[in-house]
């Protein structure tokens, strides 16, 4: 049992705490945002995450996850320190770490004696980050202490599945005893556990979401041939999954990727290879592939309504993906706004992310329910896979809609059960 601390209760510190807590170490919480300390202190996760408030009322009752109100009370107890803090991305697509080295900084101000401790880096930093920003704060310090990093591999929507139960472990150390130490905090996890220097562990983060994100951009552009071509992409993708090397997962085509790690983590790669003169040009083709693949619903509802001026359009699902309230980089913002452009009345719907997407596109008519935004419209994009969505039947858009076309931007729906429906996907 070790005592640690999680500085940043987001949803990768939160899901990191909980289920370090769960796995029986006594863990310490703290945010600077003193709502969101309040929040998870309650046990009242400002964020939806499956499972977390079970989970984190759990852990609070049992007094293996504490919440605090300053950095001295969660250093001090505390042997290993996690940094969960958020690395956004600046306009020019590079990353932006004065979060780290605030939070740093906090920690090393907050170190009062001199016992050692091993800092470890969670939140995603480019290669060197952890060796050239947070290290020499921590050696200005003068204080003791160990380095690690240990990215996190969290989907949303299952954040703390990702975190109870890791396909695998990738953990930076600066030394031999720094890596005892990680290791023995993943005792519990039955996985394997990649051991590697600072720099490596950094560098797999990006590897691993700039190849998703990639194989993501390659099945959108595959069904987009696949149209073209007129061939299955159902069928293809068959195929082309039998290849062990390929394997069938996570080439389902779409709108395009969103969500806040896909796009910030290959625009900071993009943008720290060509600072240092390299030519990212594949990666710089994903983002750009990938900021016009929603064009291609708009495109099927105009082939089937002509010019979409006043015509009513719905969008069902306005967070970036089922499953979360998170609506960065979701594909539903350019597609509204080029609705809007064309005149469209847009209504939008979504089990959980209305409320934050109405604030940022106020012309979209957020509505209540899946019928409501279906009542009447001319035309509906699904862009949201969530599992009521995958539910709807042909009388659901036959009985509700004023014309009946549906465009399936997440591949939910079987197209052979749409009878009555003029339906189409991408691919
Ligand atoms: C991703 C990584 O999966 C996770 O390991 C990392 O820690 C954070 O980034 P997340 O962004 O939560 O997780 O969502 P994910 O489920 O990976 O989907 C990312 C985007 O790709 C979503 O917009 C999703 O709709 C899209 N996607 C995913 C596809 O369009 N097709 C697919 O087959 C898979």
């Amino acid at each position: 049992m070790t005592n640690l601390s999680v500085v940043g209760l987001g949803p990768v510190g939160l899901c990191s705490a909980v289920a370090f807590a769960t796995q029986g170490h006594r863990v310490i919480g703290f945010d600077i945002d003193a709502k969101r300390r309040g929040q998870a202190a309650q046990g009242e996760p400002p964020f939806y995450e499956k499972g977390i408030e079970t989970a984190l009322r759990k852990v609070l009752r049992a007094k293996r996850f504490s919440v605090v109100d300053t950095m001295d009370a969660a250093i001090e107890p505390a042997t290993i320190v996690f940094l969960c803090v958020g690395t956004p991305s600046r306009e020019d697509g590079s990353m932006d770490d004065s979060g780290l080295r605030s939070a740093t900084k906090s920690i090393a101000e907050a170190w009062r004696d001199g016992k050692r401790r091993t800092v470890v880096v969670k939140s995603t930093v480019l290669p060197g980050t952890t060796d050239h920003v947070v290290r020499p704060i921590l050696e200005a310090a003068g204080r003791p202490f160990r380095l690690g990093v240990n990215p996190e591999f969290l989907r949303e929507g299952r954040a703390l599945e990702d975190a109870l139960r890791p396909d695998r472990v990738v953990l930076g150390a600066d030394g031999p005893e720094t890596a005892r130490i990680l290791k023995s905090l993943y005792r519990f996890a039955k996985c394997p556990i990649l051991a590697t220097d600072l720099k490596t562990a950094e560098a797999v983060k990006y590897a691993t979401n700039s190849f998703l994100a990639t194989k993501v951009a390659f099945a959108d552009e595959l069904a987009n041939l696949c149209d073209a071509l007129d061939v299955s992409y159902d069928e293809v993708h068959k195929g082309l999954g039998l290849d062990p090397r390929i394997n069938p997962r996570f080439l389902v085509p779409g709108v395009g990727f969103g969500g806040s790690c896909f796009p910030k983590d290959v625009r900071a790669l993009v943008s720290a290879g060509r600072r240092r003169g390299a030519e990212p040009r594949l990666l710089e083709a994903v983002l750009a592939q990938n900021e016009v693949q929603y064009q291609r619903a708009i495109a099927f509802l105009e082939e089937e309504l002509g010019d979409l001026n006043g015509k009513r359009i719905a969008i069902l699902g306005l967070a970036f993906k089922g499953d979360t309230d998170d609506i960065r980089e979701t594909r539903a913002l350019p597609i509204a706004r080029s609705l809007l452009a064309k005149g469209a009345l847009v209504v939008g719907y979504d089990p959980l992310a209305g409320p934050a997407f109405s604030q940022v596109v106020p012309e979209v008519k957020v509505v209540d329910s899946v019928k409501e935004a279906l009542a009447g419209a001319d035309g509906t994009i699904l862009q949201g896979d969530w599992p009521a969505f995958s539910r709807l039947t042909a009388k659901d858009f036959v009985t509700t809609m004023a014309t009946p076309v549906v465009v399936d931007g997440r591949r939910i729906l079987d197209p052979k059960k749409m009878r009555g429906v003029r339906f189409h996907r991408i691919g």
